[in-house]
């Protein structure tokens, strides 16, 4: 890429990082946790105790509620399970692992991917599924109970509870109050960890590598929690290289620019969409999302329409290079690229359904 198409290039590395965490101990091979992760053994790390998070070296998987908890080694085991799951057919024993067991989905967002493919992950493995879309209107919430007391509610009716909401924090706010696994399926702008970790798990599937990889994140990264998610899971891998294409309303935050900065992940930020996709293995798009703009409509139409893949883009990417989404999708893929087989969005689709198998089954069966 040139340099002259890059607006802002990766900011100067920090010189001084916490012991182990830098990149030369990852790229030794050493399962060491991302920056910022929780480690359950350090007694003056109150969020871990408050929440019980896993650092999921050793431990059974409980909750799942951001990216930064997962090790290396945990990212490679929940694939593997994942691929697994890829082999399952009705009327198996492996059919039935989870038979007896029951979900809780708790969604007081929309969604169509996340809920029903937990969803569908649970009825594939045998278990039975209490579902709640729009809480905060069908639930008791619109009675003005509070999430901690749903939770604590709903414990008593399910062995594990997934959970989408509206706020930043709310999946740990949740997490604390539970004695049943708590799946974050997106916490309003914060994070949609288990999303991350389909994505992850169809970057390998599709190109067959997780190291030495170029993304391009394009679109909503201010509120978009898919890709704030993603970044801390790619964070992991030797030489991932991140590009950010985003209208100046919606810049990728400074939290996660400086995680990676410390991390010593490559990170670049671009206006020249042109320019990114010819040169990424990776064009991650995602949606202006109208929903997060509702005080301040006119950066929705400053940010809306900016960025959008058609085919001249594909036109312009390599050979071998794919194109994600999260979805839903509005108007920033031409749907004239769906019949690409870089087009990769619907098969991403189809592997959070393995993805999440493979979650249910290791937070209410095993350990990683
Ligand atoms: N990707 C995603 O979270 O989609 P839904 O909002 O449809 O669940």
């Amino acid at each position: 890429m040139k340099v002259m198409q890059i607006t802002k290039t990766m900011k100067t590395m920090k010189t001084m990082r916490p012991a182990g965490m830098g990149a030369s101990s990852r790229r030794a091979g050493t399962s060491v946790r991302a920056s910022g992760a929780r480690d359950p053994t350090d007694p003056t790390d109150p969020t871990d105790a408050s929440t019980g998070v896993a650092s999921w070296l050793d431990e059974p998987l409980k909750h799942v509620i951001e990216s930064q908890q997962f090790s290396k080694a945990a990212l490679a085991e929940i694939f593997r399970v994942s691929r697994e799951m890829e082999d399952i057919r009705p009327n198996t024993d492996e059919a039935r692992q989870l038979q007896g067991r029951i979900m809780s989905t708790l969604f007081y967002e929309p969604s169509t991917r996340t809920r029903l493919s937990f969803e569908s992950a649970m009825a594939r493995l045998g278990g039975t599924v209490l579902s709640t879309e729009s809480a905060g209107e069908y639930s008791s919430a619109a009675k003005g109970e509070t999430l901690e007391d749903t939770i604590r509610t709903v414990e008593a009716y399910a062995d594990v509870i997934v959970l989408r909401h509206f706020q930043a924090g709310s999946a740990k706010k949740a997490a604390a109050a539970a004695s049943v696994p708590i799946l974050n399926a997106g916490d309003g702008p914060g994070q949609h960890p288990t999303q991350a970790l389909l994505d992850v798990y169809t970057i390998q599937r599709e190109i067959g590598r997780l190291d030495n990889i170029r993304i391009g994140m394009v679109g909503d990264l201010a509120n978009g929690r898919t890709v704030r998610s993603l970044a801390y899971v790619l964070s992991m891998y030797e030489n991932v290289q991140m590009y950010f294409v985003a209208p100046d309303v919606v810049r990728m935050k400074g939290d996660i620019k400086t995680f990676l900065t410390e991390q010593d992940v490559e990170w670049h930020e671009v206006d020249d969409l042109r320019a990114v996709a010819s040169d990424v293995d990776v064009l991650y798009q995602t949606r202006i999302q109208k929903e997060r703009f509702q005080d301040r409509p006119e950066d929705y139409e400053k940010a809306k329409g900016k960025y959008i893949i058609d085919l001249d883009t594909m036109a312009l990417m390599k050979k071998d290079a794919v194109v994600l989404h999260p979805l839903p999708r509005v108007d920033e893929i031409d749907p004239a690229c769906d019949d690409d087989p870089r087009a990769a969005y619907f098969r991403q689709a189809r592997n959070g359904l393995y993805v999440r198998m493979a979650l249910l089954k290791l937070a209410l069966n095993g350990t990683v």
